[in-house]
């Protein structure tokens, strides 16, 4: 039985608690050997909304937003994972004690990792300390394919990422340049570490190809916002000694929050039957 715990209430983490609790998801089987022991939200309500859902809610439920505040020492002596599904400010407060505890870890704000200071930080900590930090494939895919090619020459790793004007309606970069969307736009075409500064909405997603493959400063980045699409698509073209792949992703957003893939989600499911499976398939 591996004992769980979840930092973040909202649309992933619900989900994946959902599909703990049930050990089912969508009327599937999961052959999950797991139990939630704690739950930590900064919001009281989105706590209490995901515990309805559950038929065992986990016993210890804190409301806070750093490791103290909730008395994070106390708690993660209990699990033997800790799932990370809150924000980048999320992964700096929890997943480094989590990993000084010897707790293996999930994380879902996969961008906090596009900081190589960090990324590098909890690689030490969990090497120093035995454990494993898994990192799910999130809104996108061809990451296995990418892995493999990395263990050779990688000569390019482009992702073109196109999503309706709306997506962009707070994004500050836009804003500043005045930039009008009325047809298909370029909005930005640059490295992964500068599509990560000026387009947070894209962080994960170009973080975690970035992570797979030849880092944030060579994996080229174009974004589009275009009128004529619903859902956010990804492309992504990689070259290497292996030959050439194109991965092309239409995502439906998640129902409870939009700015979330639904495929988010069911990745952090998949990567739990990854961990309680014995067989894995796929690198
Ligand atoms: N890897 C990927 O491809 C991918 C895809 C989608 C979302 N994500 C990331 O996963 C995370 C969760 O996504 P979501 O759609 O469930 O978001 P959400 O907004 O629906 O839920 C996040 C929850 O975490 C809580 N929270 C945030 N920061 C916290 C903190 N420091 N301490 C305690 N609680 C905190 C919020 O109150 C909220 O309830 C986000 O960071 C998002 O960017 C990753």
């Amino acid at each position: 039985m591996i004992r769980v715990g979840i930092i973040g209430c909202g649309a992933i983490g619900t989900e994946i608690c959902v599909a703990i609790d049930r050990n089912s998801y969508d009327g599937r089987d999961l052959g999950l050997d797991m139990r939630l022991f704690f739950v930590i939200d900064r919001n009281e309500d989105k706590i209490k909304r995901l515990c309805e859902r559950l038929s065992n809610p986990p016993a210890v439920r804190r409301c806070g937003s750093n490791a103290k505040e909730v008395g994070f020492d106390d708690i993660v002596e209990e699990v033997d994972l800790v799932i990370e599904c809150a924000s980048q400010h999320a992964v700096r407060e929890f997943v480094i004690p989590a990993l000084e505890f010897g707790k293996d870890v999930m994380i879902l704000s996969v961008g906090a990792l596009a900081d190589e200071n960090m990324l590098r930080r909890v690689e030490h900590v969990a090497r120093k300390n035995r454990c494993r930090v898994y990192i799910p494939s999130g809104a996108i895919a061809g990451i296995d394919g990418l892995k493999s090619a990395a263990v050779s020459r990688i000569y390019e790793v482009r992702l073109t990422t196109r999503k309706p004007p709306e997506s962009f309606a707070d994004n500050k970069y836009v804003r500043e340049r005045g930039i009008d969307i009325k047809e298909p736009t370029v909005l930005f075409e640059g490295s992964a570490i500068d599509a990560v500064r000026y387009f947070p909405e894209n962080v994960n997603v170009a973080a975690a190809l970035s992570i797979a493959g030849i880092g944030t400063r060579k994996t080229h980045v174009t974004i589009i916002a275009d009128p004529s699409v619903r859902e956010n698509m990804h492309e992504i073209n990689i070259s290497g000694s292996f030959g050439k792949m194109c991965i092309k992703i239409e995502n439906i957003p998640s129902p409870i929050n939009p700015k979330t893939s639904y495929l988010a989600a069911m990745s952090a499911i998949a990567t739990l039957k990854t961990i309680s499976n014995p067989i894995n398939v796929g690198t």
